[in-house]
């Protein structure tokens, strides 16, 4: 059935909103446990908690083989070294795979394949598609001045994994080096 009102959605590239689509929001006190300086992220924490992203998601429907995709904005900063970031997570259906199609700002993903911990940081600007293959958990960074939005393309049943993130967290860290994005391991840091 070809309902219009599932067909054609509209989300303003710098706002990051998508009409219809009521955003999630994350704040910094959302983000306890990813960052890697964690004296800077306790005297951040306790200065405020400023919003660092947001995500609104359109899910039209939910077969086996339909589609959600979501636009994301997350916010400039940094918290020691390290760049602000999403949480970052696997799918619960490990096989599906993503992409991310970058639309304002300057950014990067980390992408970690799962079994072997192979660790890419691959850039995510307006122009730029980022494939991110199963069984590869991911995070987007905010590497630049200015608000970075994208947009996110899954299968509607891909689920979002973030317990296996929060117990080991990603192997690798992005952080400025040299005025640089930098990745490094964390236990180097
Ligand atoms: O589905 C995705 O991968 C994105 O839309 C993310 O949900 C978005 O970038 C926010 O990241 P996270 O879900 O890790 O908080
Ligand atoms: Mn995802």
């Amino acid at each position: 059935m070809l309902n219009p009102e599932k067909l054609l959605s509209h989300f303003n590239p710098v706002t990051g909103e998508i009409l219809g689509a009521p955003p999630v929001q994350r704040h910094l006190h959302d983000l306890r446990g990813c960052f890697a300086d964690l004296a800077a992220f306790a005297a951040a924490a306790a200065a405020g908690n400023p919003l660092l992203y947001s995500v609104a998601a359109v899910e039209p429907a939910s077969g086996q083989g339909d589609l959600h995709y979501g636009v994301g904005r997350l916010m400039p900063g940094k918290i020691g070294d390290e760049y602000y970031l999403t949480k970052g997570h696997l799918h619960s259906w490990r096989e599906a795979a993503e992409f991310y199609l970058g639309l304002t700002g300057d950014g990067v993903m980390l992408l970690e394949d799962e079994a072997s911990g192979e660790s890419r940081m691959v850039p995510l600007r307006p122009h730029g598609v980022v494939y991110v293959p199963g069984h590869t958990a991911h995070r987007t960074m905010n590497v630049g001045q200015t608000p970075l939005t994208y947009l996110g393309v899954y299968p509607a049943k891909a689920g979002h994994d973030y317990g296996a993130i929060a117990q080991r967290n990603f192997r690798c860290v992005v952080v400025e080096r040299n005025g640089q994005p930098t990745m490094i391991e964390r236990k180097a840091l």
